[in-house]
């Protein structure tokens, strides 16, 4: 499984970088707001540091609109992936810009039928929601699992690209179901290392450590 990071911080998205945990990087526009940084500037910056697909969102309603935004973010660099959302205009714009070989995402996926539809449409990555459809009782891995189902049954090249990530078993679940994708804040990346019993047998060694005297170096 893929992992992308789902921020718009470059210092955060360098830091996994150096581990190499990133295998591209979601952005919408909550997160550019929150970043405070001009959408082209930091989306470009993003694109030189990572080589795998960046995904920038276009903020029109209508197709054209889409596709008119879609083919100037294109022009930040090779990599980017233009994010449209799953509504009608969403799957029209998908089509036309899928057809000129851009790569396109098409996000706030939150049911099977809207992930057919994408790859019907030749999305590159459809990014279902899972957390917002937990926060609502509703079961987001499922429609992970459904949406695998579908894609496998028929063979539909469209990526799954699990969004809205919330928790570290988050991670592992996708992995499990075969997401290609998971798209997470960079805290729940670093969360994923965190055991208590490895900080417990840590504590344990040290303690007997420290009671041999002794030095490596
Ligand atoms: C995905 O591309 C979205 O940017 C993101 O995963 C949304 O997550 P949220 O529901 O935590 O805002």
């Amino acid at each position: 499984m893929k992992f992308f990071v789902d921020t718009a911080e470059i210092d955060a998205i360098k830091e996994l970088h150096a581990l190499g945990m990133v295998d591209g990087v979601t952005t919408n526009p909550s997160l550019i707001m929150k970043s405070g940084r001009d959408i082209k500037d930091v989306t470009k910056e993003i694109c030189d540091l990572v080589d795998g697909p960046v995904s920038a969102e276009t903020v029109a309603l209508d197709a054209e609109g889409m596709i008119a935004e879609g083919r100037e973010l294109a022009k930040i660099a090779e990599n980017i992936a233009i994010k449209v959302p799953l509504t009608w205009a969403g799957l029209k714009a998908c089509k036309v810009l899928t057809d000129e070989g851009r790569m396109v995402n098409v996000t706030l996926c939150f049911s099977a039928n809207q992930a057919l539809l994408a790859a019907k449409a030749g999305a590159t990555f459809i990014s279902p929601f899972i957390g917002r459809l937990d926060d609502l009782n509703l079961d987001g891995m499922e429609l992970i699992a459904d949406i695998r189902e579908i894609y496998d049954n028929y063979g539909f090249q469209t990526n799954i690209l699990a969004a809205s990530i919330r928790s570290a078993n988050h991670m592992s679940d996708c992995a499990k179901i075969g997401a290609d994708v998971a798209t997470a804040p960079p805290a729940v990346i670093k969360a994923m290392a965190n055991h208590v019993l490895t900080d417990k047998g840590l504590d344990a060694f040290m303690a007997d450590w420290a009671k041999t005297g002794q030095s490596i170096l």
